[in-house]
């Protein structure tokens, strides 16, 4: 039985920390906001007061905050995890960073004489809530068995995509087509609607053509009822597109279509929409044409 420790108690990390508790492992937390620990507290799970803190406790350590910053502040910051790493430990990082980023944090943890694994996550807050998630392991094929266990309480597909940096690589690849099919998605709607084409034909046309994906029924369907509660908010898809085309630039890969895309979101944080979920950049189209793409 281990003891699993979870750094950063946001909306994926905690309901991904939770199903690592209903599974049966040992679990402590800790959160920079302290009072995202409370429903924790309640439960009896150990609170920590510092990442170090709960390293000290934990045998595999799992870290899900915003990006390349906050891995950085709660690994290797004054009161960071990697204080308390040591041999026999292992830390997870399940944030989605930068390739950059993802190889410093190994070579911290393996500094420490402790084992790394990479794995992001593709899915949203329901899969990390149904535990459904399917989570792209960077790393050795040995750590990343030792903790499966505790990986298959979160994800249903597991894909090792190759040594450490390699999820990390997966990740920003597969938020690339998601930015660029949500902002082209939000341009055809509009344009649809231009036309005085009914939302809920667009929908049902699009589900049954040869571009149907959960993505257009899941986003469609919310657009349609002007449900723009955040799953995937406009600051995450902002965060990842700009990774993106941080490391297309390094390796001379032109991506014009993922450039447009950031810039649309990029507008729909300009516009206040940071918190919102990533379809509502179809909001800054609407504002732009005076056009409302909805269901009446
Ligand atoms: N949401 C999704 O649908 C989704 C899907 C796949 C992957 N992801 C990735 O999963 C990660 C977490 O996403 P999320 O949706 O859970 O984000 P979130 O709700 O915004 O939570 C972010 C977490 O990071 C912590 N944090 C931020 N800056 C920090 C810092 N400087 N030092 C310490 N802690 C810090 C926050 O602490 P506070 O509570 O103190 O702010 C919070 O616990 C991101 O890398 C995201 O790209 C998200």
């Amino acid at each position: 039985m281990h003891n699993v420790g979870c750094i950063g108690l946001g909306t994926m990390g905690t309901p991904m920390a939770w199903n690592i508790h209903r599974a049966g492992f040992r679990l402590g937390v800790y959160n920079r906001s302290a009072e995202k620990c409370s429903a924790f507290a309640r439960e009896g799970i150990g609170v920590f007061a510092s990442p170090a803190a709960l390293a000290a406790w934990a045998d595999i350590v799992i870290i899900m905050v915003f990006g390349p910053e906050a891995l950085m502040e709660v690994l290797g910051g004054p009161d960071g995890a990697a204080r308390s790493m040591a041999a026999g430990k292992t830390l997870i990082n399940m944030s989605t960073v930068s390739r950059e980023a993802t190889l410093a944090a190994a070579e911290q943890v393996a500094a420490c004489g402790a084992s790394f694994l990479d794995a992001p996550v593709a899915g949203s807050k329901k899969p990390a809530e149904q535990g459904s998630l399917t989570i792209l392991a960077g790393g050795s094929p040995d750590v990343l068995e030792r903790v499966r266990p505790v990986l298959a309480c979160m994800g249903r597909t597991i894909i090792h995509c190759g040594d450490a940096g390699a999820g990390t690589d997966m990740k920003l690849f597969i938020n690339v087509l998601l930015g660029a099919l949500m902002q082209s998605f939000a341009e055809a709607l509009t344009l649809g609607t231009s036309f005085g084409l009914r939302v809920g034909d667009m929908l049902a046309t699009v589900q049954s053509s040869a571009v149907a994906c959960p993505l257009f029924s899941v986003k469609g369907t919310a657009i349609g009822s002007g449900d723009f509660e955040k799953n995937f908010p406009v600051e995450l898809i902002f965060k990842d597109l700009d990774l993106a085309l941080q490391a297309a630039g390094r390796e001379h890969v032109p991506m014009p279509l993922t450039a447009a895309a950031r810039e649309a979101f990029c507008a729909a944080m300009a516009r206040g929409l940071a918190d919102q979920d990533m379809c509502a950049v179809i909001r800054v189209l609407e504002e732009m044409t005076g056009r409302s793409v909805r269901d009446e």
